[in-house]
């Protein structure tokens, strides 16, 4: 058996043991397949190749300091799916399907679950696609879902301390009215080139502005954006920006410290009044950000070069509820036995 090196784990691929499958034909999902094989075949016409017409899932499984398994929100993982499915006309996967085969993912893979401690978790991703073909510009009649493991560890290569973005509008990821409400590949391949923009110059990522107006903060790569000030935690809203599990659990848990916080339109120039700023995601986790360069405005954002006091509280409760450290008072943890 290969061995890990939990202390030195980035966000990437490591094969596992197994996946597990389920195709959808004549209108209705088959049986559950266990597959330990990484390759897929399917027609060389399926729409998922031609048309994009795919969506994915990323959530996390924890190992506690008592060695339980823990599931972060998982649910709110399915109602994406499903939300996304119906965005691009694919057939929506029940919750229950999801649920039982998130958890005979994780039950196949035991030995790839980071121990607790090490910052690591069990990344679980979906993969939900049209493999029936097409020609025509029409959703297939057949889908596959997959699902996926692999042990991660932070998304930004320091995991938990400030990283720089980029903004530029050379490129947008999403439409007003397309489809970057929904987690579908081609958002993530139009993002591509403007990723590669902001690594080549040294920055972590990009911060998307709107696309209409260029006026208002969209998202930051695979990640929401916050900003911090005034004792209130401040999130973008925008139909153009994937609704954030991690984000909406921020939101919860920012109330509870007691801040106040707003979901609204943020503009590009509120930038300068934020205590703190960062982003965050299931990958991200919460990365906080020290430098937002807008070079064709010819403005610099800083902000500390060490996580702000709110972002390290939020990070330091998010994880202990996700590992068990401390009680779930909001019901997000579902333990796999
Ligand atoms: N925005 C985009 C574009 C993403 O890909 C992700 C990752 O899933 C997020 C935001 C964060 O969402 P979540 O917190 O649900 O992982
Ligand atoms: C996640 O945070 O789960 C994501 O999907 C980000 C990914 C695109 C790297």
């Amino acid at each position: 058996m290969e061995t890990i090196n939990w202390n030195d784990i980035g966000f990437g691929y490591i094969k596992t043991d197994y996946n597990v499958r389920c195709y959808y034909r004549n209108g209705e999902w088959g049986k559950i397949e266990v597959s330990s094989s990484e390759n897929v075949s399917i027609h060389m016409a399926a729409t998922a190749l031609h048309y994009g017409q795919e969506a994915f899932e990323g959530l996390k499984a924890f190992k506690g300091k008592d060695g339980k398994v823990r599931l972060f929100r998982w649910e709110e993982n399915a109602k994406r799916l499903q939300s996304s499915a119906k965005g691009i006309l694919m057939p929506e996967v029940p919750i229950d399907l999801f649920k039982k085969m998130v958890k005979k993912v994780i039950r196949k893979n035991q030995r790839f679950i980071p121990p607790y401690g090490k910052g690591a978790s069990l990344y679980i991703r979906h993969v939900l696609f049209g493999t029936g073909p097409q020609v025509g510009v029409k959703p297939a009649n057949e889908y596959l879902l997959i699902i996926f493991v692999t042990p991660v560890g932070p998304y930004f290569k320091d995991g938990f301390s400030p990283v720089s973005m980029l903004i530029t509008r050379e490129y947008d990821r999403a439409a007003p009215l397309g489809t970057g409400k929904f987690k579908v590949g081609g958002n993530y391949a139009a993002s591509l080139a403007s990723i590669k923009k902001a690594h080549d110059n040294g920055y972590a990522n990009v911060l998307y502005l709107d696309a209409r107006e260029k006026k208002y903060i969209d998202e930051c790569g695979p990640a929401n954006f916050f900003g911090i000030k005034n004792n209130t935690y401040i999130t973008p809203r925008s139909d153009s920006i994937l609704p954030s599990i991690t984000n909406k659990s921020l939101i919860t848990l920012a109330e509870h410290m007691g801040l106040k916080t707003e979901r609204r339109k943020v503009e590009l120039k509120e930038l300068e009044t934020f205590e703190e700023v960062g982003a965050c995601g299931t990958a991200a986790v919460i990365s906080p950000i020290n430098k937002i360069t807008d070079t064709e405005n010819g403005k610099i954002y800083t902000y500390g070069n060490k996580p702000g006091k709110i972002s390290t509280r939020l990070y330091e409760k998010l994880q202990a509820i996700q590992t068990g450290d401390e009680e779930d008072i909001f019901g997000w943890v579902e333990i796999v036995e």
